[in-house]
């Protein structure tokens, strides 16, 4: 079957990189994309927003599958355009409908539904510019730090962590004032978790499932955690200290419930719920829920899933994912992510990258590239994710690091010490 990836960083190319491995692949599109997957797809420039002219490629190019990388689309409604489209109907979507997308679309939501379906998370209430006053007066209920996180989507930016009072009161005021704009009209305001992140990510039919290999993220620019967030500057997976007892609780009081919570709900599911977690002691505690597979999460993920990703996606499709088995390769993944100098703030694009020809035995997943006059130039701050396998994430971890040490841009970055706290 033709098949088209929506988005256009180190997650699509990974992507893309697992569904040309599939027999069942035909020709495979990506848009926008970027150079990594113009070496084995073709790019189309349209943006993953642009429905309509989504629809003219799907009929133009009789596109049986399309995988929606990005959460964007599926906040504004993907799954529901094509199912409500009598040329479209019959394309699977890997991706939720507009309503499990508000898992991730708003944090109020999430949760709710966590409420509801006794999720394990952290307490919480949440303000309007109407309750301004009661939401300052339940902070001084709190102890420090103080977490306030805008409902919407913020690109990234929409959780703040304080240790003051007085900053908190202040900036609970800012944020219902409009300083995300709409995403923070309504703002969460939840207990401080003390403890581990990691990443659970299922894939369902929305009523069965399949747990994937779990994943830690860096998301700091700066060694040790350090510094301004960014959307991930490496990753390992497996966990090392998810461990089966872990695992096991994991399954039983988080995943179960929320595919059965969507199931319950009525919610059409068809996709990845990627669930950010933090070990409390040996509990696990939702922190967020995410419907899209992580950047960089996915480069460690995908690569180590050895069954055929494209028929997993056709039972998701169908409904028959409990069919299915899931193959795993036991060896340890490790990315690195290299980054513009600047990024997560203001960087320049446009520097000619050199070495990519000379990294051997890591997967090169390209992110923020292009293609001008010939060459491979950077085209955003993430640029290219160098994952590594190995018995032992430490020594996986060397193989990235001995291969990003050929790369060369202007103001080329990254972190040197991923995976080095565990
Ligand atoms: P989120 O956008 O919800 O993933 O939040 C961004 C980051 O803030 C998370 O990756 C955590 O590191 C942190 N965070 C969010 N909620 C909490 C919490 N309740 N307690 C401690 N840290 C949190
Ligand atoms: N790496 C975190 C995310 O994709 O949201």
């Amino acid at each position: 079957m033709n098949i088209l990836i929506l988005g256009s960083g180190g997650r699509e190319h990974t992507f893309a990189y697992k569904i040309k491995q599939s027999a069942q692949c035909d020709t495979l599109f990506v848009a926008p994309g970027n150079a990594g997957t113009a070496q084995i797809a073709t790019n189309v420039a349209i943006s993953v927003t642009d429905f309509e002219a989504i629809k003219d490629l799907v009929i133009k190019e009789v596109i049986e599958m399309v995988v929606v990388g990005p959460e964007d689309p599926l906040v504004q409604g993907i799954y529901d355009y094509f199912k409500a489209d009598n040329q479209l109907k019959k394309v699977a979507v890997i991706g939720p409908s507009q309503a499990g997308a508000t898992l991730e679309g708003s944090k109020e939501r999430a949760k709710e539904f966590m409420m509801a379906h006794n999720i394990p998370t952290a307490a919480y209430e949440s303000f309007t510019q109407e309750t301004l006053a009661q939401g300052q007066a339940f902070l001084e209920t709190l102890n420090a730090p103080y977490v306030l996180k805008a409902d919407g989507l913020a690109a990234g930016k929409g959780v703040l962590i304080l240790d003051s009072l007085e900053e908190a009161k202040d900036e609970l005021a800012m944020m219902l004032g409009g300083k995300f704009g709409d995403a923070s009209t309504t703002v969460v305001i939840e207990e401080f978790l003390d403890g581990i992140e990691l990443s659970v990510f299922v894939l369902t039919d929305g009523k069965d499932y399949k747990i994937l290999p779990t994943a830690k993220d860096y998301k700091r620019i700066g060694e040790g955690d350090k510094g301004l967030n960014t959307g991930g500057m490496g990753a390992i997976s497996p966990v090392p200290f998810a461990d089966a007892a872990f695992m096991h609780k994991i399954e039983e009081q988080v995943v179960k419930p929320t595919v059965n919570g969507l199931a319950k709900e009525n919610i059409e599911y068809k996709g990845f719920v990627f669930i950010g977690l933090i070990k409390v002691g040996d509990e696990p505690k939702v922190i967020e829920y995410n419907v899209r597979m992580g950047d960089p999460e996915t480069e460690v993920v995908l690569p180590r899933i050895k069954s055929d990703l494209v028929q997993l996606f056709k039972s998701v499709d169908a409904g028959s994912l409990a069919q299915e088995t899931l193959e795993i390769d036991e060896r340890s993944a490790t990315t690195v992510m290299v980054v513009s100098g600047g990024y997560p703030e203001a960087y320049e694009k446009g520097k000619v990258i050199n070495g990519i020809d000379a990294i051997e035995d890591s997967l090169v997943l390209h992110a923020g590239t292009t293609v001008k006059d010939g060459n491979v130039v950077t085209n955003g701050g993430r640029v290219i994710a160098i994952t590594s396998f190995d018995t032992d994430f430490r020594k996986a971890i060397k193989k990235s690091y001995q291969n990003i040490a050929k790369l060369d841009f202007d103001r080329m970055f990254y972190r040197t010490d991923i995976g080095f706290d565990l």
